[in-house]
């Protein structure tokens, strides 16, 4: 098997309801935190984990994505003009050289499984990583995804990135059981869908991070739709299991989820408060207004 992660897939092709309307005509993972889109923090992350294709499962609001990771001609050309070099550099660097944008459309919300199993025919039968670009993950130094990909790397198996949450909010996430395999590290032996906090077999939640092994794909077309209509990724790495070691990353930073709009504005405060142009002085805003 493939020693290195070389694919990352951005499902965004979700209707982003919580954000209405600001994700009428444009999806939720083009919204900016302080200046740059997050899935542009989400690529970011991709390449520094040593990603070269990246692959957007994108829906009806498809265009905005496409046209950030794309030449801007006119935007380029006015910015040379004027002869502001930062901005243009600012433009032009949205993907480094040599990483390739692969665009297939999601033509139904069916759900995070559908969405990941569009992405086949271009992720064919390598390992491959998912970011989702609405929980926005500070790992300062050590990007997550890149944490998760030393761990493939040493144990070849299929890697979920998971945080412990208040066990009132595990009808939220995917929740793992598991058992100690190493430092921040445990063997899954289940996992379940937004389970009520009774029934949750642990505290620790799948948050948007996965790598996973091309065995998933047929599992996806296996997996039947919930009561929702939707697939299910997490039903078909509960299939995934009994095929394969499947392992739990608890990994190290702060997330921030930015599918809420607390979580939102949590990212916003504190990607500001550290911009390098702006920190000083909103911090300065920010201790005058609570002095108020
Ligand atoms: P969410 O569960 O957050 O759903 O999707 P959503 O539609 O984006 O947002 P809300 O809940 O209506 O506000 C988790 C991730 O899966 C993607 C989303 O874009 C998001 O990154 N997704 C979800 C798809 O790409 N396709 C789908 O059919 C569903």
């Amino acid at each position: 098997m493939a020693d290195s992660i070389r694919k990352v897939v951005f499902p965004v092709a979700g209707l982003g309801t919580r954000f209405l309307p600001a994700t009428k005509a444009s999806p939720k993972e083009m919204l900016p935190v302080v200046d740059r889109p997050l899935i542009q923090y989400a690529v970011e992350e991709a390449v520094a984990a040593g990603a070269d294709t990246l692959v957007f499962i994108t829906g009806r609001t498809k265009r905005a994505i496409e046209d950030h990771f794309d030449k801007a001609y006119e935007l380029e050309v006015e910015l040379e003009a004027k002869g502001k070099q930062r901005m243009l550099d600012l433009v032009r660097n949205t993907v480094p050289d040599g990483v390739n944008c692969i665009y297939i459309r999601q033509g139904e919300a069916l759900g995070l499984g559908h969405a990941v199993a569009c992405a086949r025919p271009v992720v064919g039968n390598e390992p491959f990583g998912v970011i989702l670009a609405d929980d926005l993950i500070d790992g300062g130094s050590d990007p997550v995804l890149l944490q998760m990909a030393r761990q493939y790397q040493a144990h070849q198996c299929s890697i979920l990135g998971v945080e412990r949450v208040p066990k009132q909010e595990t009808d939220k996430y995917g929740v793992v059981s598991s058992s100690e395999f190493g430092p921040r590290l445990s063997k899954l032996s289940g996992i379940v869908e937004k389970p009520d906090p009774e029934q949750a077999p642990s505290d620790l939640a799948v948050v948007g991070r996965y790598i996973l092994t091309p065995a998933i794909f047929d599992l996806l077309e296996a997996t039947r739709p919930d009561q929702r209509g939707e697939i299910q990724l997490t039903d078909a790495i509960a299939a995934l299991l009994d095929q394969e070691q499947i392992l739990a990353h608890e990994f190290e930073g702060h997330r921030y989820d930015c599918g809420s709009k607390l979580g939102y504005l949590k990212a916003t405060l504190e990607y500001g408060l550290r911009h390098p142009e702006l920190g000083t002085e909103f911090a300065a805003y920010l201790r005058q207004r609570s002095s108020d």
